[in-house]
């Protein structure tokens, strides 16, 4: 059994800061942010959790499919910006939305956890355990970025996209092939050193700022580039497609720079690569289902075209996956 993306949905907060924000703020520029990442403007939420943020985009998501939450049957959140440690925010949408026939869990791939979620949504369907599957990619990464950081604070975003897998008819459309790459000795590079076991919240670590996300930038930079051009070439390779063939790459959205790299080595034409970043930043997990989204509601995507999913992130995480679009 093929499965597929059948319906889209995204929410950004209304709240936008553009860099402006930060130039009063902090020591950057807007040209300093724009050239070397860029971002035009990012939305922070001012109230409300990830949740808050998926539910939204959840319910555009099963409106345009016409079908209610009770329809559900499996619900995954991709974050690193979760409501709570406990419990899962999939169970706080569950509630939320009223999905009261489905089960699921939260996955922590941070950059990377969308497609991982993907995958996973993917096989769940493929072996018949579930039937309509809710995936969401989503973080309120003002949650736990520094404002007074500026190598971080300009950087990141909030939102959330969420995608319906479903069993298809049509075996020559869908989620066709992925690869999966994981590298452990990433930590250091990409992380937050606070409130998890290894670091439980005190005191001292909230006085310290352990609970922000730390970034060594050049080095995430260059694993990125690399990471993202290997994920996409080999489940490129694996299928006989070709770049030509390719009708759009989607990548995660963390710097232009890196798209731009990524494509150059690819030798595909920026207009053939799906960028929003500019007015969104780097929203983490919901960079890649916020621009599929985008993109269908936008009519640009059409059935049968080739697209190429394909993120890098904190861990090391990397991950593409091939699928042809199945949306009429
Ligand atoms: O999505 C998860 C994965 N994350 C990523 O993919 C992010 C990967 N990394 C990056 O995108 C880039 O490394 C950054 C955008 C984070 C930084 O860009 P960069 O070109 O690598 O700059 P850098 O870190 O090498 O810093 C260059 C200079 C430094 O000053 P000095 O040491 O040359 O005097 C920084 O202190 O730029 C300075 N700087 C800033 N200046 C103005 C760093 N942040 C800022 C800022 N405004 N916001």
């Amino acid at each position: 059994m093929r499965a597929a993306i059948t319906a889209t949905g995204h929410y950004v907060p209304p709240e936008t800061y553009p860099n402006a924000y930060f130039e009063r703020r902090l020591e950057t520029t807007d040209a300093w942010i724009r050239s070397r990442t860029g971002i035009a403007e990012r939305r922070f939420m001012s109230v409300g959790g990830t949740s808050d943020l998926i539910v939204p985009a959840a319910r555009r998501c099963l409106d345009v499919r016409g079908i209610s939450p009770t329809a559900v049957d499996c619900i995954i959140v991709a974050t690193m910006t979760p409501d709570r440690l406990c419990p899962s925010t999939a169970a706080v949408v569950q509630r939320k939305l009223g999905a009261v026939h489905a089960w699921g869990f939260d996955l922590a791939g941070a950059c990377s956890g969308f497609v991982y979620g993907l995958v996973v949504a993917t096989k769940l369907v493929e072996s018949g355990a579930a039937r309509r599957v809710l995936l969401s990619g989503a973080d309120r990464m003002s949650s736990v970025v520094d404002p007074q950081d500026r190598a971080t604070a300009v950087l990141f975003g909030d939102g959330a996209g969420t995608v319906l897998v479903e069993p298809v008819e049509d075996e020559s459309v869908g989620i066709l092939d992925h690869v999966c790459r994981m590298n452990g000795e990433g930590e250091a590079a990409l992380y937050i050193p606070a409130g998890g076991s290894v670091e439980p919240a005190s005191v001292d670590s909230v006085a310290k700022r352990r609970h922000f996300v730390v970034q060594d930038g050049p080095a995430v930079f260059k694993a990125a580039v690399t990471g993202m051009a290997e994920v996409t070439e080999e489940v490129l390779k694996r299928n006989d497609v070709t770049v030509a063939d390719l009708t759009w790459l989607v990548p995660h959205q963390a710097n232009r720079r890196i798209i731009e790299a990524v494509a150059k080595r690819l030798g595909l034409g920026l207009d053939r690569v799906i960028l929003n970043l500019d007015r969104y930043g780097n929203t983490v997990g919901a960079t890649i289902p916020i621009a599929l989204s985008e993109w269908n509601e936008q009519g640009r995507l059409a059935p049968g075209d080739r697209l190429v999913l394909s993120a890098f992130g904190a861990g090391f995480t990397a991950g593409s996956i091939y699928l042809r679009w199945a949306i009429a």
